[in-house]
């Protein structure tokens, strides 16, 4: 399976921040947003990733990940020209995922809670060994900010709403899918929604029509962000400072989950906690590389 990373877009709700930045470059807390989705693909196992964005961001983001290839994760880049939707920007990455299944996520989504790697893998293999479409819900106060999902009293999904006026659920669409290969050509079938865009929700409205949709729930024990806006921008670094002081746990670091996938090296954790010197973050790595376990 390989990973698609979407962060292109205008940013325009986090507007003037975003006039000149790419939002998923701004810091959640101590770190660029955008490593909060690469490290879900990394806690999924997944080597081969392919970021999606801007033209003008390109360069910036393949500085950014330069060390990646050092902790055995391979980064791609795609280039959506003009912004059409996010099942638009996932089209272009369809050479890139050469009939493989992929695993879609959102720039600016921040996922948090026990047992998520588990829960990741199963949604993988599902779409692995059975196809189909995997996505993950999560009850929310402000549906009419999202996709939606409705339920019978079984548990199976009827229908899915982009952004609806009128929400027949509180289960927001997470921006975490698993998708099988049929997915470009659904995207590529799809019509644009009222506001102009290929929506991701009409591409899983395509794997509903079929049978092939399984939605899993993601309970209370679980955090999940949006960070598109300048309330959950704020609320989720504010929610990883909270967590990572009372722990001492990083959330989203990517060597780490390199070393305890086995990709790399106490050794190579060392020399990459060596580089960032006098930093939290090399701290960090440097606690973790000299930890027994
Ligand atoms: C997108 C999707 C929506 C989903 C949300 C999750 O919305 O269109 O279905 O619920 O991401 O973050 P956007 O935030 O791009 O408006």
């Amino acid at each position: 399976m390989k990973a698609v990373i979407l962060a292109g877009g205008r940013g325009t709700r986090l507007y003037p921040t975003t006039f000149v930045v790419n939002k998923h470059l701004l810091p959640i807390y101590n770190k660029p947003m955008i490593y909060y989705p690469v490290s879900v693909a990394l806690l999924c196992r997944i080597r081969e990733i392919i970021i999606v964005t801007n033209p003008e961001d390109v360069e910036i983001y393949k500085k950014l990940f330069l060390f990646t290839e050092e902790i055995g994760v391979d980064i791609k880049y795609a280039v959506q020209e003009t912004p059409g939707g996010l099942a638009h920007a996932l089209l272009t990455a369809e050479e890139f995922a050469r009939g493989a299944p992929i695993c879609l996520i959102l720039g600016d989504n921040i996922f948090f809670g026990h047992g998520l790697p588990d829960i990741l893998m199963e949604a993988r293999r599902s779409v692995e060994k059975e196809g189909g479409a995997y996505i993950f819900v999560y009850y929310v106060n402000d549906p009419e900010r999202y996709g939606i999902a409705e339920f019978d009293s079984t548990g199976k999904v009827i229908s899915l709403e982009e952004k609806p006026k009128k929400a027949k659920s509180n289960f927001a669409v997470t921006g975490l899918y698993f998708y099988d290969q049929t997915v470009f050509e659904k995207a590529r079938r799809i019509e644009p929604s009222s506001r102009g865009e290929l929506e991701i929700t009409s591409v899983n409205q395509e794997y509903l029509k079929e049978g092939k949709l399984k939605a899993k729930l993601l309970g209370r024990g679980f955090a999940w962000f949006d960070a598109g806006t300048h309330e959950s921008f704020l609320s989720a670094g504010e929610f990883v400072y909270t967590i990572e002081k009372k722990t001492g746990l990083m959330i989203g670091c990517l060597e780490e989950i390199a070393f305890n996938n086995g990709w790399i090296s106490r050794q190579k954790l060392l020399t990459l906690a060596n580089r960032l010197k006098n930093t939290d973050y090399g701290e960090y790595l440097s606690k973790i590389a000299k930890s027994k376990d």
